[in-house]
This record gives C-alpha cells, structure tokens and sequence, in this order.
C-alpha cells in the first residue's frame, strides 16, 4: 500500500490532496470558502517566492486581525526589503554555518543518549522518543536555555498550533481572537521565558547563541531587546516542530516504500538525497501566506491589490510540469529543485541545521535498529493542522 492510499487513515489534513496522489485542476485558483488564492504550480509559486515587490510577506496586510505588533518586530518571516535584509544579515552574522558545523558531534550524541533510553525494547514511539526532543535539545543548548524546560516548550507549541485558525479572510477580528486566545498566552509565556534569558545574557554573557543576537551587530546596528525575544522564539519555534516531522516523515516514507529502502540499504551516500525527497514529497511546511502588493497576473489569473495568497509549496513539490512521476517517491532524485524549504529571500535559514539533524540521527537510527519498521497494529497519526504536514505519532518496532 502506498502512502497515498494511507493518508486518510492516519488522518493526513483534508486540503493537502497532493498527499492522495491527486493533482490540481489549475495552476492558481480563488478559494471561495477563505476568499484566498491558492497558487499550486510551480512556477507559479516561484514566480510569488521571488517577486518581493509585487508579493509581502507581511499577512498582516490582508489580515489585519492577526498582526500583534509586540511579537512581530523581529519576525523576519513578515518582513520585506529592505528591512528584512537588514535583520537576516544582522541574525546570521550569530547563526553562522559554522555555528551549525560545530554542532554535529553534539547531535550525534544527543540521538545516541535518547537511543539508549530504548535499547532492548521491541517498541518505541519515534516522535516522543527521538524525533521531537533531539531537535529541541539542540536549538534550547544552541540558544543557551536549559534543555531540561522543554516539557514547557512542548506544552507552548502545542498550544499555539492546536488553536491556529485556518487562514481566510472572511473571520472577524472576534472570531480571530477567539480562536487564538490560547495560542497567544503560549506566545506571551514563551516571550517573557526568553525575555528573562536575553536580558540574564545582558548582564553576564556566555558562549551561547542568545549572547551572540545580544552583542551582534552589523554597520553599526544592533537588535533591539524586543527582535533578540522574537527573532529567539522564531528560532525555538521553526526550529524544533519543523525538523521533528521530517525525521518522523523520513520514517514513514521509507517504511512505505520498501523497494526505496532497499535501494538506500545497498548505498548509504543516498540519505541527503532521500531527506530532499522526502521535503519534497512529504513537505513538513506545506504553504507560505503572501499579499498582492499591486493589481497582478499569475497563472491566467487577475489577482487584486491586498488579496491574500497560499503559495502551496506542498503542491508545487508535486507538479508534473517541474518533476518527473511527481507522486513516486524516489531516493535518488536528481535534480530536486524542491520548495520544502521555501525559495527566495526567505529561504529558510535552518535548513543547514535542519539537515544535518535529519542526516546524523537518521545515520545512526539506520546503523543501531537496522529492522525499524511501523507498527501495523497501531498505525501513525498525522498533525491535524494545515500549517504543517507529516507524522505526530509513529510508533515503531525494532525487530
Ligand atoms: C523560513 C521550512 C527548519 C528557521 C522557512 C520557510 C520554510 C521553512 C518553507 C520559508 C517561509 C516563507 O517563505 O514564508 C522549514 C522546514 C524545516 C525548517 C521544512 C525542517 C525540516 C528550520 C530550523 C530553523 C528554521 C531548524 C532554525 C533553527 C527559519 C527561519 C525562517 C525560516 C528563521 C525565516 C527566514 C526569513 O524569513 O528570512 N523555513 N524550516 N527553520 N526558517 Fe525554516
């Protein structure tokens, strides 16, 4: 059975029909039931990706509801030019490719410790046991916060993404506020914990990440108190739900390709290569939400000035125009110009770290439980949001 056929089962969210194996019927079109555009080609989503003045970042243009102007400064996902090139390069001047590198042992160490907790058993659930706590343990050292907090940041997480509202434009700023309220008090208790951590680091720095956003500084400029709290919450936020479902989805996609295993079995160098398909085929950020700066043409269609966009980059990984067998699942693809991890001047910047946590603890899961397989009597559950897609529960057996 291929994942196509599963994903109803494991109650995959019922918008992301490229998961079923089925295509769009148009590259872009207008959602009556949210009054959005849905923009799924390819091109068409590299085309909005790439096109900064026609396309904002800032939602908050089209959905005024959402903007909470204490948590946005610093939030370089809202931002565009030029202010957002200022403080990209301002935060990676701290979150340097090298501060990745110099992670790598201590990734290998960290999935070593939390495969020892499993050793002997014959079951295990992947995502608690491995596949969330390694990405937070890594990002809370990396940003010098205790790693032993992270039942809190679970416990933020899942409040804000339980009581996300579906993005339309149609709600109330009431029935926003409602929908968020709980999700808000995590932001706002995730913000004073960083707070506190960020003004602690003021006075007495050390070698952390939080200490580096505090002194860094580029021409001149240096991040105010309020970016240093929202640009570390980005960080704690993307850097852990993200990554843990692309080491439980990376699972889930070899297990139900079993000819694809095999294949990464006789050669190992595959595995960056199977992590791209698996962004690609089971994106764990299926869309980005862009506004219309302009009166604008995209895909045959007439899009208006502040009009809001999902930029479906879930749906583009699978479009035919773009990929070859788009809905097959091949390790060695090659090229895989995939949009897992967004493109342009947001380009995720984790995505250095993102894959070498995926390469490290998917090396080692393969090497220490070379039988790993899923449980057929107790199937994977999937993120019930539309933010996100992949596994949030994927128990497993070792033999
Ligand atoms: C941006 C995906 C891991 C930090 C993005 C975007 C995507 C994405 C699609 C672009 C959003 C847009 O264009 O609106 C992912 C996926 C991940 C992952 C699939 C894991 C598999 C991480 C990690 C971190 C991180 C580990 C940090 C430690 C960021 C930041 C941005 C971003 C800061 C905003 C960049 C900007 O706006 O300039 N990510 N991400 N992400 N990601 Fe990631």
């Amino acid at each position: 059975m291929t994942i196509a056929t599963r994903v109803d089962e494991w109650g995959a969210h019922p918008d992301h029909f490229w998961l079923r194996g089925r295509d769009p019927e148009q590259p872009v079109r207008f959602d009556e039931g949210t009054g959005t555009w849905h923009v799924y080609g390819y091109d068409e989503c590299v085309e909005v990706l790439s096109d900064t003045k026609a396309f904002s970042a800032d939602i908050t243009r089209a959905l005024p509801e959402l903007a909470t102007p204490e948590f946005d400064d610093g939030n370089l996902l809202r931002m565009d030019p030029p202010d957002h090139g200022k403080l990209r390069k301002l935060v990676s001047s701290a979150f340097t490719p090298r501060v990745v590198a110099d992670l790598e042992p201590r990734i290998r160490d960290i999935t070593h410790e939390l495969l020892d907790a499993v050793e002997g058993k014959d079951r295990f659930e992947l995502v608690t046991d491995l596949a969330y706590p390694l990405p937070v343990i890594v990002i809370a050292e990396l940003l010098g916060v205790p790693a032993s907090d992270r039942d809190l940041f679970r416990g933020w997480v899942d409040g804000l993404f339980e009581n996300r509202p579906g993005v339309s434009v149609h709600q109330t700023r009431e029935e926003v506020e409602e929908l968020m309220g709980s999700g808000l008090d995590s932001v706002r208790q995730m913000w004073d914990y960083l707070a506190e951590h960020a003004a602690e680091r003021r006075r007495r720095p050390r070698q952390d990440l939080l200490t580096k956003l505090v002194n860094a500084e580029v021409d001149g400029q240096r991040l105010s108190e309020t970016q240093v709290v929202n640009f570390a919450n980005l960080l704690l936020l993307a850097g852990h739900i993200t990554t843990t479902l692309l080491l439980g989805n990376t699972v889930l996609c070899l297990d139900a390709h079993p000819d694809q295993a095999a294949r990464l079995r006789e050669d190992p160098s595959l595995l960056p290569s199977a992590i791209e398909e698996t962004l690609r085929f089971l994106s764990p950020f299926p869309w980005s939400g862009r506004v219309a700066t302009e009166e604008v043409e995209l895909g045959g269609c007439r899009i208006g000035r502040d009009q809001l966009l999902m930029v479906m980059q879930g749906a583009a990984n699978r479009d035919g125009r773009r990929f070859a067998d788009p809905h097959a699942f091949d390790v060695a693809r090659d090229p895989n110009p995939h949009l897992g991890f967004g493109r342009g001047i947001h380009f995720c910047l984790g995505a250095p770290l993102a894959r070498l946590e995926a390469r490290v603890a998917l090396g080692i899961l393969r090497d220490r439980l070379p039988d790993l397989r899923t449980d057929p009597d107790d199937p994977a559950t999937f993120m019930a949001t539309t933010d996100m897609a992949g596994v949030k529960v994927l128990p497993v057996l070792t033999r």
